[in-house]
């Protein structure tokens, strides 16, 4: 079965919308592997998002994720890192399918609900960058 990492951001947890999100992923076949709730540190979160550390928009990405709780998930299921970006949509919600995650939980390209791994971006080391061996089920 293949891992991949949904990060249910702040906008979505203070609204108390995580528990919604969990069932919609669960509807679609995903495993709930590893679970958890945390506030990250500037630091780790441009460690996270190292990818856009030239990026304009990385200084408002960290503010962001880094402004109240997020809850990381390790999910499972075969082709489990194409069918959540499926299932996450477009990174601007406006511009996202109507059905998708950031179509319904997202209300800006910052505040868009969720992140899911990238492909090409190494989708286990995110699950390990959260999670430990023995903290989620494989
Ligand atoms: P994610 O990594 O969160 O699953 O999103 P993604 O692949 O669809 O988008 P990515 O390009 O990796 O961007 C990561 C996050 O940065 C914020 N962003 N802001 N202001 C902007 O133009 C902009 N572009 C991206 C979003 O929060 C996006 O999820
Ligand atoms: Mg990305």
């Amino acid at each position: 079965m293949e891992k991949t990492l949904l990060l249910i951001k702040p906008n979505v947890v203070t609204r108390s919308k995580t528990g919604e999100i969990l069932a919609c992923v669960e509807k679609e076949g995903f495993v709930i592997l590893g679970l958890k709730h945390l506030l990250l540190s500037p630091q780790e979160a441009r460690l996270f998002y190292h990818m856009h550390q030239n990026k304009s928009f990385l200084s408002e990405l960290v503010e962001f994720i880094t402004s109240g709780p997020i809850v990381a998930c390790c999910l499972g299921r075969e082709n489990a890192v194409y069918h959540l970006r499926e299932m996450a949509g477009a990174t601007d919600p406006r511009k996202a399918k109507s059905g998708t995650l950031r179509a319904i939980y997202g209300t800006d390209v910052q505040r868009n609900g969720v992140h899911a791994s990238n492909p090409d971006e190494n989708p286990l080391l995110e699950v390990h960058f959260f999670f430990s061996t023995h903290e989620f089920l494989s």
